[in-house]
């Protein structure tokens, strides 16, 4: 077979599990749990996460786990289309919590809200100058909620943790998405969605910090050096590091 003519079929391949799985989700009617609401933020994300996408399933566990540590800083590394920016609003709204949101890409126009801060840069790049930067806003720079959701691999989350890590307050919380991502994901409701296979990439360079494996396929608590960390596994997989001071 040429190079063509596997690509062609890996083409196909895709595009088949595509339409089936858009097919087989039609019997699978949205679910999430719902439950009262502590305040209106909390309602407007339920809302949101009515629209299945690789992350709808977090959408609540994201804004609850970050509002717990009333933040004074939470930078969101990823915004693409918004989503967990949408939510990081309304935390940042919600605890008058400085939100500073990273992409590679042009993503200004996601947010309208005045105190948001959209930084277009390489993340890693961002990391050496964010003592500066936030000197110049003044801004302490100690992070309270780290989210990263950017490019998935394997070197790159370990130069994000390496990078990023330093700058973690005593209260902090590391939010993770994509530990547990494959051609397909499963989420709770039963539905599938279309992903890619990234080689374990988030997740390995977790267990690296970590120095320990994890079976990110299930559910689970752990520790890892001064952290306590929740894993869910489905829509795509979601791990939060705890900083054990709280
Ligand atoms: C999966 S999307 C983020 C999704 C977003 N968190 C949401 O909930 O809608 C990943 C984003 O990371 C960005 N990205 C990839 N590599 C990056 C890098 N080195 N530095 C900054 N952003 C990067 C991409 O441009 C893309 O917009």
């Amino acid at each position: 077979m040429t190079n063509k003519e596997k690509g062609d079929a890996n083409l196909f391949k895709r595009l088949s599990v595509f339409v089936m799985v858009r097919i087989y989700n039609l019997f699978k009617p949205v679910k999430q749990e719902k439950k009262t609401f502590e305040d209106k933020f909390e309602e407007e994300i339920y809302e949101k996460s009515l629209k299945r996408s690789d992350i709808n399933e977090h959408l609540l566990t994201i804004y609850r786990e970050s509002v717990e540590t009333c933040p004074k800083l939470i930078v969101e590394l990823g915004v693409r289309g918004g989503v967990s920016t949408f939510v990081f609003e309304r935390v940042a709204k919600k605890c008058n919590s400085t939100l500073v949101s990273v992409d590679i890409e042009d993503c200004s126009d996601i947010s309208d809200w005045e105190n948001w801060h959209f930084v277009q840069k390489d993340d890693i790049e961002f990391a050496k100058e964010f003592k500066d930067w936030c000197k110049e806003r003044n801004i302490a720079p100690e992070i309270d909620i780290l989210f990263i959701d950017t490019s998935h691999l394997y070197q790159h989350t370990k130069d994000e943790i390496k990078h990023w890590f330093p700058y973690l307050s005593k209260n902090a919380k590391v939010i993770f998405h994509d530990t547990n991502m494959g051609f397909l994901y499963k989420r709770k409701d039963g539905s599938y969605g279309n992903g890619w296979d990234n080689k374990r990439g988030v997740i390995r360079a977790i267990e690296d910090f970590c120095e320990k494996k994890f079976n990110e396929k299930k559910e689970f608590t752990d520790k890892c050096k001064g952290f306590e960390i929740k894993h869910y596994p489905y829509c795509s997989g979601l791990t939060i590091f705890t900083k054990k001071s709280i």
